[in-house]
């Protein structure tokens, strides 16, 4: 056990005997959550269009918020005046926020990384700032997350420089540091580590060595799904779920596509994050068993059954039976316009993911992975039903 204090306890219940599968309960300040987990992101505290009371329909019981977005507006102030970011969205259960440097980086070009932290220019009104370590945590100490990320360095994984990446991965060794000691809350808020160190498996194995020696409640892995080859991706996360502690939760940033999830699961990570299931609803895109289908296209202007046959979310479900009965071609006629066609497919994808994660987690309790993966990808390739 740990030495740090720390706000949450792992709870085992199974192993897979053939994979690194791994289903778990983590029990956090604002509930239990089952592990292997999907988390929606909700970046400004509401899910693109959804309320609360609906993203919680979708059985989420934690979700992602960022602190770059919520720092700027409402604000720190305000934060602290409202008692946090649960009761700023009237969300009763967990919220987990990352750090704010990750997409400072990737959403402003102009983002410079030094040893200090991370300088950018307002997007608000152009004036200088400047995230630390030490700014990203007092942030998220007024957010009140349940589980807050440490400010890291992160490097796009096909950067060709080498000697940029060790740099990166030092820094964000010492910046955790800095976290660890700014951080004021850690009985009630879980700080995670983030593993960097691009796809060079010697920089990743020095980076967990060094993470891992700090304690901290949970261990992330970063700095992938930047376009890197999915072979290089499954090396990266295997070799660092060959290195970490059995007893913490292991989450992979910014992974969202079933099968990535399915597969990194197969390879012993726990959680993972993404916008893509509420971004690519937007575009009219339904996720299913049988692969992502665009409900704009002509082919569903007459079809009346639901997103995904026999699901049970709200959009899908029948009036009978509590739900919305939503059809194909309603969401065909209305997805145009990005409004309600849009909300209603991204409250099916959120489900449609959360349930996949929860079938795998039975699947792994019940010693049957390794045909439940079979089952998806026979499904998912060969059009089986
Ligand atoms: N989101 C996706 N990847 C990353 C990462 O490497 N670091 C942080 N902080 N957030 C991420
Ligand atoms: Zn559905």
């Amino acid at each position: 056990m740990g030495l740090r204090p720390s706000a949450l306890t792992f709870d085992f219940i199974a192993k897979c005997s053939t994979t690194k599968a791994r289903a778990a309960t983590l029990h956090l300040p604002h509930g239990p959550v089952q592990l292997p987990m999907f988390m929606p992101v909700a970046t400004q505290a509401s899910l693109k269009g959804l309320s609360p009371k609906q993203l919680e329909e979708t059985s989420c019981r934690l979700c992602l918020n960022n602190t770059y977005h919520l720092g700027l507006k409402p604000g720190q102030a305000t934060l602290d005046a409202i008692g946090g970011a649960h009761k700023l969205q009237s969300w009763p259960h967990n919220i987990l926020t990352d750090s704010g440097g990750f997409q400072m980086v990737s959403l402003l070009k102009l983002a410079k990384v030094t040893e200090e932290g991370v300088r950018f220019l307002s997007p608000h009104d152009g004036t200088p700032m400047l995230l630390t370590p030490e700014h990203s945590i007092s942030l998220q100490n007024s957010i009140g997350s349940d589980i807050i990320m440490q400010l890291d360095d992160v490097i796009a994984t096909t950067s060709p420089d080498l000697t940029r990446i060790r740099e990166a991965m030092h820094r964000s060794v010492r910046w955790l540091d800095r976290c660890i000691a700014a951080h004021k809350k850690p009985e009630s808020q879980n700080l995670f580590c983030i593993i960097q160190g691009g796809l060079d498996l010697d920089l990743r194995r020095e980076c967990c060595k060094e993470m891992v020696n700090r304690d901290t409640p949970g261990i992330a892995i970063g700095g992938l799904s930047g376009g890197e080859a999915k072979a290089e991706y499954c090396k990266v996360v295997n070799t660092c779920t060959g290195l970490l502690p059995d007893h913490k939760p292991r989450y992979v940033m910014g992974v969202g596509y079933p099968e990535d999830i399915l597969v990194s699961i197969a390879l012993g990570a726990d959680m993972f994050d993404c916008v893509w299931p509420t971004r690519t609803a937007r575009f009219g895109n339904a996720i299913t068993n049988t692969g992502t289908h665009n409900l704009k296209n002509a082919a569903y202007a007459y079809d009346f059954g639901p997103a995904e046959e026999d699901c049970e979310c709200m959009c899908c479900r029948k009036p009978e039976n509590g739900g919305l009965g939503i059809t194909r071609a309603y969401i065909h006629h209305t997805a145009a316009k990005e409004t309600a066609g849009a909300h209603l497919l991204s409250i099916h994808n959120v489900h449609y993911l959360l349930d996949m994660v929860r079938r795998a987690r039975e699947a792994i309790v019940e010693q049957r992975y390794p045909e439940f993966l079979h089952r998806h990808f026979d499904r998912l390739y060969a059009g089986d039903k």
